[in-house]
């Protein structure tokens, strides 16, 4: 269980959990999303070698074994190791191959909050600023939930983003940073064009609503300052 559904449960806010449990598709898009975090930081803990270990092992030399060097290339964006990441470019390392989680280089350096990393990503030919990871996750979907606002701000400036990206089922950035009551996320997500302030979730939600069940105040301000409605409203 986490904090947020302990709380839930003893706060007496039944409908939360049981909308939690009763949406198939909103167990899964949770489900899949909690277990490859789970993954994700146990396999950040264990692998605090970089890829400059395998450089000085000779992995630089071509032919390019890419499948090695890009597995280098996800570890080093999930450390943060900008250095190691240009070299591994340099020698060749496909910036958009997704690792053995289905998440590209980008993904990682954005939920890890690694924005120098994420700046030389996007600098890179090819790189899809939207690839979808498991469940439809963008980059920005990862730095929205974990409330990286300057990796935030550097998807939303890149050409191409696209701000209203959907999990499977219904999900977009705002969605998840409103539900988690990121104010700082969902105030500059609000303020790039065309972000949908009245996007829905996979139980229909709202942006106004998650905010709302959250208690979060500052939020539910910003959003209903946008234009946001609950999911009940006539002007939906
Ligand atoms: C890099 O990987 C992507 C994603 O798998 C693939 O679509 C692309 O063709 C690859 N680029 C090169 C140059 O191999």
């Amino acid at each position: 269980m986490t904090n947020d559904e302990i709380q839930v449960t003893t706060s007496g806010r039944g409908n939360s959990m049981l909308s939690f449990w009763t949406y198939p598709v909103v167990w899964m898009v949770r489900g899949a999303f909690f277990v490859s975090c789970l993954a994700m930081l146990h396999w950040a803990a264990g692998h605090t070698t970089s890829g400059k270990v395998l450089m000085e092992k000779g992995a630089s030399h071509s032919p390019v074994d890419n499948n090695h060097i890009t597995t280098s290339l996800h570890e080093a964006a999930v450390n943060g190791h900008v250095s190691v990441i240009e070299t591994l470019l340099e020698s060749g390392a496909n910036a958009s191959l997704p690792c053995r989680l289905g998440l590209t280089a980008l993904h990682h350096a954005s939920w890890t909050g690694h924005v120098d990393v994420v700046q030389v990503l996007l600098g890179q030919d090819g790189v899809d600023v939207n690839a979808k990871g498991p469940v439809g996750y963008t980059a920005l979907h990862h730095a929205a939930w974990f409330d990286h606002v300057d990796v935030v701000k550097a998807l939303l400036g890149h050409d191409g983003v696209d701000a209203n990206a959907e999990l499977i089922g219904g999900g977009t950035p705002l969605n998840l940073a409103a539900q988690k009551g990121h104010l700082d996320i969902v105030t500059t997500l609000l303020g790039h064009d065309g972000v949908d302030v009245n996007a829905k979730d996979s139980s229909g939600k709202t942006p106004l609503d998650v905010a709302q069940s959250g208690y979060f105040t500052d939020v539910e301000r910003a959003l209903i300052a946008a234009g946001a409605v609950t999911s009940g409203s006539d002007e939906l």
